[in-house]
């Protein structure tokens, strides 16, 4: 999935007063490929995130999927947008701590019926992400990053063309978190999916990630990787 986002600008109200919390962000997303957004704490991160995913919209500007303004589509298109091409995961992971891993991956699909085929998929998919003998164990009878790798194959599952993700790594060791990451890059180069990790923690970035660095609600610099090192981790 293709994403331009042109002049974006988001303001809340607060009270008597306006905050600008977006000022002006143009920037694009190319599928296929590893993007971070980096930025401290109350930069706008999340609220960009959640433009791109369709949760919320600008107040001015637009963002375009291949190619399509997303401000000129009906309610239920932009539902069916979030609802079968995105794939989101948060920092806390947003399980429900009353089922089981397998479980936790079939709830999107539990309003309309889960079939066995995709009862199946999400089995293999959590034996991808390394859990294939924990399918019946609770959250809370999980690692944080086995949780979050639950979340993962959670967004996985409906084969989204795009994957957002909102500090990821937040709850995560510094070592897990690199894992975890790790496995979404395997992914998104598998999936040929638009993968956009949303983070203030620069620690986990390589030199074949797309930076996009936020401050203040304005991208201060993009850092676009060196062809000749994109590829295989050396390190
Ligand atoms: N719904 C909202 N209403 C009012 N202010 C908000 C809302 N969402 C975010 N903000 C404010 O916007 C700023 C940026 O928030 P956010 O996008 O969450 O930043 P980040 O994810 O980079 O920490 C913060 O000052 C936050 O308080
Ligand atoms: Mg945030």
């Amino acid at each position: 999935m293709h994403i331009t986002v042109k002049d974006v600008r988001k303001s809340f109200r607060r009270g008597e007063s306006e905050i600008q919390v977006l000022r002006g962000i143009t920037c694009a997303f190319a599928p296929g490929v590893f993007h971070f957004i980096v930025g401290p704490s109350g930069s706008g991160k999340s609220s960009l995130l959640y433009l791109l995913g369709g949760l919320d919209t600008p107040t001015s500007g637009e963002i375009a999927i291949d190619g399509s303004p997303m401000g000129q589509w009906s309610e239920s298109r932009r539902n069916r947008f979030r609802g079968a091409q995105v794939g989101f995961i948060f920092q806390n992971f947003n399980l429900m701590s009353n089922l089981s891993a397998l479980e936790n991956v079939l709830v999107p699909f539990m309003p309309a019926g889960v079939s066995n085929e995709q009862r199946e998929q999400a089995r293999q998919l959590l034996t991808r992400v390394g859990l294939g003998k924990r399918l019946t164990h609770r959250p809370s009878h999980l690692s944080g990053g086995e949780q979050q790798r639950v979340a993962i194959a959670r967004a996985l599952l409906k084969r989204p063309s795009l994957i957002l993700a909102d500090e990821p790594t937040g709850e995560l060791d510094s070592q897990t978190g690199n894992e975890v990451l790790g496995l979404l890059r395997e992914l998104s180069s598998e999936h040929q999916a638009t993968v956009i990790v949303v983070t203030h923690d620069t620690s986990h970035m390589t030199s074949a990630d797309f930076v996009h660095r936020i401050h203040d609600g304005v991208i201060v610099e993009t850092r676009v990787p060196n062809p000749a090192i994109v590829g295989p981790e050396t390190d």
